[in-house]
């Protein structure tokens, strides 16, 4: 059985597609078969970030109305045990049951150690339909007060599921602002809302390309350290913070403040 794990947001454009796609890139570096699904029913998202649009010839639609087999609506992203099953681009999102979603997903997991959803932003039919086919889910939120202020929201909802647990990702979290202190502290805003952090991710261009990071970046770095919170629960955190604390540090803030 694999763990089947929704990631989900309050408010849209905080990064639910870019977690998605950079956790399924980290988690498959690991060698741990994964398999990402676009829940945005109408919207391909997810195959962009990953580099994979227009590849396949079928899409979950497909798959449901009994089309193709569902192995034909899966494409791997070259060298990697990392899937993705494009979301249904000629349907619309209700066309597409809770239950036959579920049915879907309880199928793939056999085959599969992590199902990643992305979840379509608000908190509509798609959200009820992403949740109630996971076990565990991630709120994304940034440190922005109306993120975590709507992330809350979403909190409250997810505790009328029957999941195995929630925990937090913070995204874009600018480091030179952490450590002045003019941002909320993401070890803040997982007391704020009552749950336990799973990764902190910082501000970098890098993680928009998720497919063609062959560099280190400092978003590698910390979806590497989230992957391994999942997979052992160690609990290891970025600190985007980092290089802007001591002497040298100081220097560098000061210089990003006055660009
Ligand atoms: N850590 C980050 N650093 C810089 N830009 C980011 C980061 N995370 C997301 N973005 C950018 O923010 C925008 C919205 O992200 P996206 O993943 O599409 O959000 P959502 O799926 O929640 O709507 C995209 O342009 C994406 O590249
Ligand atoms: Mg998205």
């Amino acid at each position: 059985m694999s763990n089947t794990v929704v990631i989900t947001s309050g408010k849209g454009g905080v990064g639910k597609t870019t977690v998605t796609a950079n956790l399924g890139y980290a988690l498959a570096r690991r060698g741990v078969n994964t398999l990402l699904i676009d829940g945005d029913v109408g919207l391909n998202n997810l195959d962009v970030a990953l580099g994979m649009e227009n590849r396949g010839a079928y899409d979950m639609a497909d798959v449901m109305a009994g089309k193709c087999r569902v192995s034909q609506a899966i494409l791997q992203v070259p060298g990697f045990p990392l899937y993705i099953m494009p979301s249904a681009h000629a349907v619309y999102s209700e066309q597409i049951k809770a239950g036959d979603f579920r049915a879907l997903i309880a199928r793939l997991g056999a085959s599969f150690d992590y199902i990643l959803i992305d979840c379509p932003a608000g908190i509509e039919g798609g959200f009820h339909r992403a949740v109630s086919a996971s076990e565990y889910a991630v709120v994304v939120t940034t440190p922005h007060l109306s993120a975590v202020r709507d992330a809350d929201k979403v909190v409250a909802l997810l505790s009328g599921y029957d999941l195995k647990g929630v925990s937090l990702i913070v995204n874009r979290v600018r480091g030179d602002l952490l450590a002045r202190g003019e941002t909320l502290d993401p070890k803040q805003i997982s007391r704020l809302l009552r749950y336990p952090l799973l990764g902190v991710i910082p501000e970098d261009d890098a993680a928009a390309k998720a497919g063609v990071q062959a560099e280190e970046s400092s978003s590698r770095t910390a979806f590497e350290m989230t992957a391994g919170n999942m997979l052992t629960g160690e609990g290891r955190l970025y600190d985007p913070a980092l290089r802007y604390r001591g002497f040298l540090g100081a220097i560098r803030s000061r210089l990003k403040k006055n660009a």
